[in-house]
């Protein structure tokens, strides 16, 4: 078992998040669920850069602080990640003073190395990418390459960092290691750009934008990039008292160390940071891997550019995995592709409604009517699909541990054909209709279920919410905790198939194209009375408010004292979660309290008010904001 890091670049908080955030955080995360499948320890880290011009602009444009800004957007990335299921372990902020430290310890070991120096800076900035470019980069009226805006002109004295001192040690270790950066291709590009010479950057501004001071020289701010690369280490703790995370994960000994991106930040990954890392004297990444964008117009998908799509909607009518499954299986890692709802849907109806669902959903059947609603009794020890499922499973393998998504998802794909070519040959329906639940129908129908057992154990770190299902199903363990699982065997004889939904409903393409929205699933109870208004809900007055003080009430195993401050006033509230919560663990959390509940008397003590807590089969779990709010804030 060993350890494995992997980090999504962290996003600008100038606008909020779009497919292209989505698609590296979901490759991201089908990398971090699969390791830890494979038993590794993994690190998986994801956030957000919310300083610079960019992000000051922004803010200063809408009348409201770059802080402001930067919370309201980062609250809509918290809120999508949970929704997509995203695992990640750590979510930074570079604002937080963590981050700060780690800024601060990285760029006094630059400087110990003797790596800085002043001068004055001139260039072309493009403060949508936060950088410079030479004439002969822009395009057009002196226009950024990538976003095909005006750039402006700077020049001011500030911090340069000696890059130029890097191009051998680079090109050292491109050479050294030649999968430092994939794909291929994109590493060639690095190559010879380094080979053509590397030009001292500058990693300053002066005049005190929004940012952080540059340490020990007064009156700079530490330019975004060498801020925001920093931060894969501030997850970690690095150059703060608590760096746990970083000795076991980052330094000496540590496993794979892995940064995924798009190509229009590779430059800044695979040429600045290893740069700054050598001359810091710290660890580098073991790779760095850049995808390819989605387009729509043939243009790249662009906060800038405004040709944003919103994965917002796409997952409300198809679900989130099945987003999660289009991203992957429809852009081979390295290269552009295409975004467009017809593509999205054609993918949806064929390899999810069509190939998973039906297949399912047939086989499932067969299986109850031959059964009694059961999974077959008798397996058998040979039969053609055992040597597919074995190809299918190392080429999975292979494909996830190249990067190569679209590859691990076809693979398996290939495997679902092969029990379609299987039942066509075998035509069990038949047999059921002659021989009832006999056993070569037993066989057939057992083989067939297996192989896609272990296609939906496949899917677990790409369809973390629909793969369990489709387990759940076919009668097999829902949530097996290995990939070893995959092998051939699992499915346990004579067991009951639980009745379920319809995974995929196939969808109207056209009708959906037209505006109808698909059919709505199924609601939770909407029959009458127990629907409340609006007003209704809101007589229950419900705030946010921080522990100040906990403790056990003497004699009791269950209820636990605590005093809420709610900004403007005090609370004490009894709460029964003493078998689950530790006092002294509860002093600073906020949690939601019933601020206008009668008080009532528990075990002596006058109860004034109720904290919320999901209560999970009895055991509560309770609630906290999902970023600190001042005390005392409304919920509804
Ligand atoms: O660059 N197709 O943040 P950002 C595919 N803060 N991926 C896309 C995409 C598209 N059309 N558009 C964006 C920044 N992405 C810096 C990073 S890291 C130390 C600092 C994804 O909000 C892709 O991963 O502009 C790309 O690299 C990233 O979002 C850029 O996000
Ligand atoms: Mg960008």
């Amino acid at each position: 078992m060993g350890t494995f890091y992997v980090s999504t670049p962290i996003y600008y908080v100038n606008d909020l998040p779009h497919i292209g955030h989505v698609y590296t955080t979901v490759l991201a995360d089908t990398v971090a669920r699969y390791r830890r499948l494979r038993g590794d320890r993994v690190f998986f880290v994801t956030g957000t850069d919310e300083h610079g011009q960019n992000i000051e602009r922004t803010a200063t444009a809408k009348g409201i602080s770059p802080q402001e800004q930067a919370d309201a957007v980062v609250s809509r990335y918290h809120r999508l990640w949970e929704e997509l299921g995203i695992s990640h372990d750590d979510f930074i902020r570079t604002t937080e003073p963590r981050h700060h430290a780690a800024v601060a310890a990285v760029i006094r070991r630059i400087e110990a190395g003797g790596d800085l120096y002043v001068d004055r800076h001139e260039g072309w900035y493009c403060a949508s990418c936060e950088s410079f470019y030479t004439e002969k980069e822009l395009v057009g009226e002196k226009a950024c390459p990538v976003h095909e805006k005006p750039a402006e002109w700077q020049s001011e004295e500030n911090l340069f960092f000696r890059l130029s001192r890097y191009q051998q040690p680079l090109l050292e270790l491109y050479e050294r290691q030649p999968d430092f950066v994939r794909p291929e291709t994109r590493a060639n590009e690095v190559k010879s750009f380094v080979a053509s010479g590397l030009r001292d950057i500058s990693v300053s501004r002066a005049g005190g934008g929004w940012g952080i001071p540059f340490p020990d020289r007064p009156g700079q701010t530490v330019y975004v990039w060498l801020d925001a690369l920093t931060n894969y280490l501030s997850a970690l703790g690095f150059g703060g008292d608590e760096a746990a995370a970083y000795e076991s994960f980052w330094n000496g000994g540590a496993g794979p160390r892995l940064h995924l991106m798009g190509k229009d930040i590779l430059r800044f990954h695979a040429i600045w940071w290893p740069a700054f890392l050598m001359s810091a004297g710290l660890p580098l990444p073991t790779g760095i891997a850049a995808h390819g964008w989605w387009l729509r117009d043939e243009k790249k998908v662009s906060k800038s550019v405004g040709n944003i799509v919103r994965p917002d909607a796409l997952m409300r009518d198809f679900g989130p995995d099945a987003l999660r499954y289009f991203l992957l299986r429809d852009m081979v890692f390295g290269q552009d592709a295409r975004f467009s709802d017809e593509a999205f849907l054609d993918r949806f109806n064929s390899d999810l409604a069509n190939d998973l669902g039906n297949t399912v959903s047939r086989l499932v059947k067969l299986s109850r009517s031959a059964f009694g609603g059961r999974t077959p009794p008798e397996a058998c020890g040979e039969n053609p699909l055992i040597a597919k499922a074995e190809e299918a499973v190392a080429e999975y393998h292979r494909a996830m541990e190249g990067l190569e998504f679209h590859r691990a998802m076809t693979g398996l794909w290939g495997l679902l054909s092969e029990v379609n070519g299987y039942l066509v040959a075998r035509e069990p329906w038949k047999l059921i209709k002659s021989e009832g639940g006999s056993t070569s129908v037993s066989r057939i129908l057992w083989n067939a279920l297996e192989g896609v057992r272990i296609v939906a154990v496949g899917l677990l770190p790409a369809m973390p919410q629909v793969a369990p299902r489709v387990l759940a199903a076919l009668g097999a363990e829902a949530a097996p905790d290995g990939l070893e699982a995959m092998a051939w065997g699992g499915l346990p004889l004579d067991v009951e198939l639980p009745a379920v939904e319809p995974l995929f409903p196939r969808i109207d393409k056209e009708a959906y194209l037209a505006g109808d929205p698909p059919p709505a699933p199924p609601a939770a109870d909407v029959s009458g009375e127990d629907m409340i208004t609006i007003e209704e809900f809101f007589k229950i007055r419900l705030r946010v408010g921080t522990v100040v003080a906990a403790e056990r009430i003497p004699k009791s195993d269950r209820l636990l004292k605590l005093d809420v401050d709610l900004g403007d006033e005090q609370r004490t509230v009894v709460a029964g979660i003493a078998e689950q919560y530790e006092a002294e663990g509860l002093v600073g959390k906020q949690v939601v309290l019933v601020a206008n509940l009668k008080p009532a008397k528990l075990m002596g003590v006058e109860s004034q008010g109720m904290v919320l807590a999901a209560s999970e089969e009895g055991r509560p779990v309770l609630l906290h904001p999902a970023e600190p709010v001042a005390d005392g804030t409304a919920v509804k």
